[in-house]
């Protein structure tokens, strides 16, 4: 549960809101290719329309390193929120974020009219939570509303630095939903509990095992992280991705896993190619069965299946990370095997992580899920257990 304020809680009209949103989405050819985040901040933006508030909307995108980047610019993301939202959204285009055009767009604005920021983090101080840049965001609000579930975990000007600066700050619609789910999923859940863990970045998902054997009835294992798990079991992996410094993490994992009685499954077989590329040449190796030279790409048939049987009688699903390559139609099997099964099931499913949302969104699944996280590392970091940022400096 979220013990913190939210925009239910206070009253706007006439005055000038900023919210932190979320829109750091994935940008091809100028296009935005989900939508998942924006699609989410409308909640909280049409709430804050609709008591009279003028909206100041602000984000970043990408990692600009303190300098404009042209190519992560938030003005497809003024588009967008027009169309969706049925009225101009002004964008304020300062290289400076809180410049001439956004002073003057806020000192223009009427009740219920909304201006986008440029980019946050075209600012060298938004990432070191500087406090002359929460200032002068501060400047342009009377309230500040955190909806950016998904920037949570990092404490910077916008998300965290700006609240000691005006006098009230607030949670979003966005926000408290997605406390609600997760952590009721972690907290409170309707068991059994099944944790489905994934995707490449071993290092930072291997760290939240420890607080989910805690909790879970069954923790499943796949994608670039099972690797350092088979390495830590003694089998050979070849040339698939693997973190060395892990291996004896893995093994203590294993060993508490047994010690809590929580079921930890690791594939059994795997689809392995001698080249990261969808159209080489592949082969299903079962347990150990990787040789040098080859990598996993993908869950064997046989994982899918354990997996698969694992999950179907859970009650609540968490699932974070994909199970193999899927942006490669080849390797996509597994996880898409497991985001079917997930749709299917009689339980509370939570998808996190901006690889598993999008696979569940490319197999059309996404209204099948309870509730598809915006949360990448936030999402991580509060299944770790940890206080996030963004989320404590509120009231
Ligand atoms: C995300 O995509 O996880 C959030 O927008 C945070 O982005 P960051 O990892 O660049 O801080």
């Amino acid at each position: 549960m979220l013990n913190k304020k939210t925009v239910d809680d206070i009253s706007v009209n006439g005055k000038r809101v900023l919210v932190r949103c979320d829109f750091n989405v994935p940008i091809k050819d100028g296009k935005i290719t989900d939508e998942t985040r924006i699609v989410g901040a409308l909640p909280t933006i049409k709430k804050l329309i609709n008591d009279g508030g003028k909206i100041i909307l602000c984000s970043h995108m990408g990692k600009p390193k303190g300098e404009p980047v042209p190519e992560l610019s938030l003005a497809p993301v003024a588009e967008r929120l027009s169309q969706h939202l049925g009225m101009n959204v002004i964008f304020a285009a300062d290289n400076e974020v809180v410049g001439e055009n956004a002073k003057k767009a806020v000192a223009e604005m009427n009740n219920g009219e909304v201006v986008l920021l440029q980019n946050t983090r075209y600012r060298k101080e938004e990432t070191k939570n500087e406090e002359n840049f929460s200032k002068e965001l501060a400047s342009l609000a009377d309230v500040f509303v955190n909806d950016a579930f998904g920037s949570a975990h990092r404490a910077h000007c916008s998300t965290v630095g700006v609240s000691d600066y005006v006098d009230v700050s607030v949670a979003g619609y966005l926000m408290a939903k997605e406390i609600k789910f997760l952590g009721d999923a972690v907290n409170n859940p309707v068991r059994p509990l099944v944790a489905i863990l994934g995707g490449s970045k071993v290092s930072s998902k291997i760290s939240v095992i420890n607080n989910l054997l805690e909790k879970v009835d069954t923790l499943i294992i796949g994608g670039g992280m099972a690797y350092t798990f088979m390495v830590a079991l003694g089998y050979n992996v070849g040339t698939s991705l693997l973190e060395a410094d892990y291996v004896e993490y893995a093994k203590e994992m294993m060993a508490k896993a047994k010690e809590k009685g929580v079921k930890l499954l690791i594939p059994v077989d795997t689809v392995v190619a001698q080249e990261f590329d969808n159209d080489a040449a592949s082969k299903v190796v079962p347990e150990g069965g990787i040789e040098d030279g080859w990598m996993g790409l993908d869950i064997g048939p046989k994982t899918i299946e354990i997996f698969s049987e694992a999950v179907k009688d859970a009650k609540t699903v968490v699932w974070n990370g994909p199970m193999g390559v899927f942006e490669m139609p080849n390797f996509a099997k597994g996880t898409n095997a497991i985001a079917s099964v997930l749709a299917e099931i009689d339980a509370t499913t939570i998808i996190g992580g901006g690889d598993s949302v999008a696979a569940v969104n490319q197999a059309g699944l996404g209204d099948k899920m309870s509730h598809i996280s915006t949360g990448g590392g936030a999402s991580l970091e509060y299944l770790e257990g940890k206080e996030l940022p963004g989320i404590a400096c509120l009231d």
